[in-house]
């Protein structure tokens, strides 16, 4: 199968009070064609600065390394207004809240139908009557209506529909979605990713989802990669992940989430420590500090990704392979 979208070694640095320091290092993943990728892990280990990273959204200030190949481009090296005919078109974005993403003082119609107008260069009617039309396929009650309302008179679930229909509508062939069911409660949590979820396998889209909730990922994803202080620690299917995890952290994530058909009443276990702050990183592996089967090693060198399986890799030392007998 074919990648949509080739990440290699993505690093981002900003300066704060006069220091550098790496948000995200050394970030290196792939999405195949119709699939959806998760990325996952704490808040603040780096998620959204890797999406926007992705697709230019990130300050001026911050410095950006490595390579982003999509469809034969390398996204960072694109002009800006290459960019922006990327953008929105081949590649859409959902985000965390939606009421900082639509614009207050445009109708919902007009905010749907803009992308269409600006990039497939509809016509204002024909651009309402598919932008109608996408309301309805996001499943919001009334469309006529809520096409000639502004997003404030919407529900935080209508406004999530919305984003939805506004990242669709152009038929992208990647959509990144930042926690996009995160400030949500749960039944509309599910309607949500249930509509995602049918809207991607409809339309081929390939999905790069990131959230820190692990019951999102079993649910939605067929590969994911685990997050923690700015790098990559595993990644594997999903499968792997959750019944055959190989990273200390990861263990930790899973032994933190309640399971519903536990069988004895074994207490959650909590991951002992705090996440380092950026500018403060420990010189070996960055989990070390918080990792029970921490070595000497681990305190002093920072381990690569090895190979634990097919497609499958941890960044830990105690997963290096062994060396061959000479
Ligand atoms: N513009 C910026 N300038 C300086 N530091 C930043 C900037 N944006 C993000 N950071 C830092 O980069 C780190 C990663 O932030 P990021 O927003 O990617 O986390 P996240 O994984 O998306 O977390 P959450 O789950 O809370 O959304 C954080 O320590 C954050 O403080
Ligand atoms: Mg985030």
């Amino acid at each position: 199968m074919s990648n949509v979208l080739d990440v290699e070694s993505l690093s981002v640095e900003f300066c704060v009070n006069g220091n550098d320091f790496y948000a995200v290092r050394d970030v290196s993943f792939h999405i195949k064609a119709g699939e959806t990728f998760g990325l996952v892990g704490e808040s603040g280990c780096g998620k959204s600065v890797t999406s926007l990273a992705l697709v230019r959204l990130l300050s001026k200030l911050a410095k950006v390394h490595g390579n982003v190949h999509y469809s034969g481009r390398n996204l960072l090296k694109l002009s800006d207004r290459e960019m922006r005919q990327v953008r929105g078109n081949e590649v859409s974005m959902i985000f965390q809240e939606p009421m900082t993403s639509l614009n207050p003082v445009y109708k919902i119609g007009a905010q749907i139908s803009e992308s269409l107008r600006l990039h497939k260069k509809l016509s204002a009617r024909d651009a309402f009557q598919q932008a109608l039309e996408m309301l309805r396929k996001v499943g919001i009650a009334r469309p006529n209506e809520i096409m000639d309302e502004y997003p404030h008179q919407l529900s935080g679930g209508m406004r999530q529909r919305v984003m939805i229909a506004i990242a669709m509508v152009c038929n992208p062939n990647l959509l990144i979605a930042d926690e996009p069911t995160t400030a949500l409660d749960v039944t509309i949590q599910a309607q949500i990713l249930e509509l995602m979820r049918t809207l991607s396998s409809d339309y081929g889209t390939s999905v790069l989802l990131i959230t820190h909730d692990l019951g999102v990922v079993a649910e939605m994803c067929d590969r994911v990669a685990v997050m923690y202080a700015g790098e990559i620690v595993e990644q594997g299917s999903v499968d792997d992940i959750f019944f055959a995890p190989n990273h200390p952290y990861t263990k930790g994530l899973l032994n933190a989430i309640p399971k519903i058909d536990a069988v004895t009443k074994e207490r959650l276990q909590p991951i002992e420590g705090n996440v380092p702050s950026l500018s403060r990183m420990p010189k070996g592996c960055r989990f070390a500090p918080r990792c029970a089967n921490a070595m000497e090693q681990c305190k002093t060198e920072s381990p690569e990704l090895f190979d634990v399986g097919e497609e499958h890799t941890s960044r830990c030392w105690l997963s290096k392979p062994k060396e061959a007998n000479a």
